[in-house]
């Protein structure tokens, strides 16, 4: 009476049970900055801030300015942060130990650890900043490292953050991408040994937005995620296809950081996301839709736990730019997961609080069941 069915049926609940609950190990955050100007009545005091990540159960933040009173507003929480050095400041912190003691006796002493800090970044895409800054990185970096051991904190690691666009020049086949010469030589590979030797991580703002916008063979699906049949390129060196660009991306930076002999890195995605409105017309893709499949998709994509090509185990931790829309204002790009008034622009869940394993559950209920009724 056992039918081929009764067969399939155990050989797929065996794989059900062989297969652990998806629990991704990518933390997913956002990112935060103060806005330069409030308009209108709208007020964002930290505490606000601070509440509404709470609420929407987003377990990590990357403050772009950090602005003691929000880091403060934090306390207690159990929401990790990100701290980030502004670029201005890192020659200053090169040069000087006691500068470097000094920022971190005012945005880190006061409240850690009743606010959870986890990084600080010294600077944010210095290579880029006008005047370049990036020579005085290591230095500030080796400061900041130092004024923590000082204090014997340990927990915090200390790194800079990079811009994929301005290091590493081509992104396909990600196996052959390389850092950007000179700076990869003089700039990226002694960071690199900075970060391995003080069990760091590699920050990366990455945008599959932006690759989209320059390339045109990319296929708007790719970049979003789509499972269309012909939504793939294939890496003909390792054999490997690629159903999204935001995978892409990450293996270029690992197989940048590999020709340097730092391949086990861990990679953090400081900044990602999608527009909802462009700074003008020909900015046809930035749009409210894309931007909330851009997002449902990388989420989902992050919550899979199924990792990159080129690393299992996927990025440590991916931080959507950004929180709060900047400014009210059309023709800019707005970014925002909420509108600057602190509304929802789309509805969405940060946390799935453990929806993908619950069904899984039901799942296998089911199965057992049905197994049942079969015999
Ligand atoms: C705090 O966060 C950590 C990791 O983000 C989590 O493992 C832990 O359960 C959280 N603790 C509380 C009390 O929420
Ligand atoms: C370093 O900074 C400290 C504190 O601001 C200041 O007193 C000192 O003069 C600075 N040293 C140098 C060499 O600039
Ligand atoms: C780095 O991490 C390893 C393993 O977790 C640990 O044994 C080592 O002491 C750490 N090194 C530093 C400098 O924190
Ligand atoms: C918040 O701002 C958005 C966009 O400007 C607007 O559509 C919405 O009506 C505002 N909501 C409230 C409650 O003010």
């Amino acid at each position: 009476m056992h039918s081929i069915a009764f067969y399939l049926l155990l050989l797929i609940s065996f794989t059900a049970i062989a297969i652990p609950p998806t629990t991704s190990a990518t933390t997913i955050g956002v990112t935060y900055s103060t806005p330069a100007s409030i308009s209108g009545s709208v007020m964002l005091s930290p505490d606000r801030i601070a509440a509404k990540v709470v609420s929407m159960k987003i377990p990590a933040v990357r403050l772009l300015d950090s602005n003691p009173a929000m880091i403060r507003a934090f306390a207690y929480t159990n929401v990790s942060l990100f701290l980030s050095i502004p670029n201005p400041l890192v020659p200053l912190l090169a040069s000087n130990r006691s500068l470097a003691m000094r920022w971190v006796y005012r945005h880190v002493l006061p409240f850690y650890p009743r606010t959870k800090i986890s990084i600080i970044s010294v600077g944010n895409d210095a290579i880029s900043y006008s005047p370049d800054v990036s020579p005085f990185l290591l230095r500030a970096m080796q400061n900041v490292h130092l004024s923590l051991t000082d204090l014997r904190i340990y927990k915090i690691s200390v790194s800079t953050t990079f811009s994929f666009f301005n290091i590493v020049p081509t992104a396909f086949p990600p196996s052959s991408a390389q850092f950007q010469q000179p700076n990869g030589e003089v700039i990226i590979r002694p960071i690199l040994q900075f970060l391995e030797r003080t069990n760091s991580s590699f920050l990366i703002n990455l945008f599959p937005y932006n690759m989209y916008r320059s390339s045109f063979s990319i296929p708007i699906g790719f970049a979003l995620f789509e499972e269309f049949p012909f939504n793939f390129r294939d890496d003909l060196t390792t054999g490997v296809r690629y159903r999204n660009l935001f995978d892409m991306m990450v293996d270029a930076v690992i197989s940048s950081m590999a020709v340097m002999g730092h391949e086990n890195l861990p990679v953090i995605v400081a900044e990602t996301g999608w527009p909802s409105s462009g700074i003008d017309s020909s900015e046809v893709d930035a749009t409210l839709l894309y931007s909330e499949m851009f997002l449902k998709a990388l989420l989902a994509h992050l919550r899979s736990g199924s990792g990159t090509p080129l690393r299992k185990e996927g990025v440590s931790e991916v931080y959507i730019f950004e929180l709060v829309e900047k400014d009210a204002k059309q023709g800019i790009r707005n970014w925002g997961l909420l509108h600057h008034n602190m509304t929802n622009k789309y509805s969405f869940e940060f946390s799935d609080g453990g929806k993908a394993r619950r069904l899984l559950l039901i799942g296998f209920f089911l199965e057992l069941v049905m197994l049942c009724l079969l015999m």
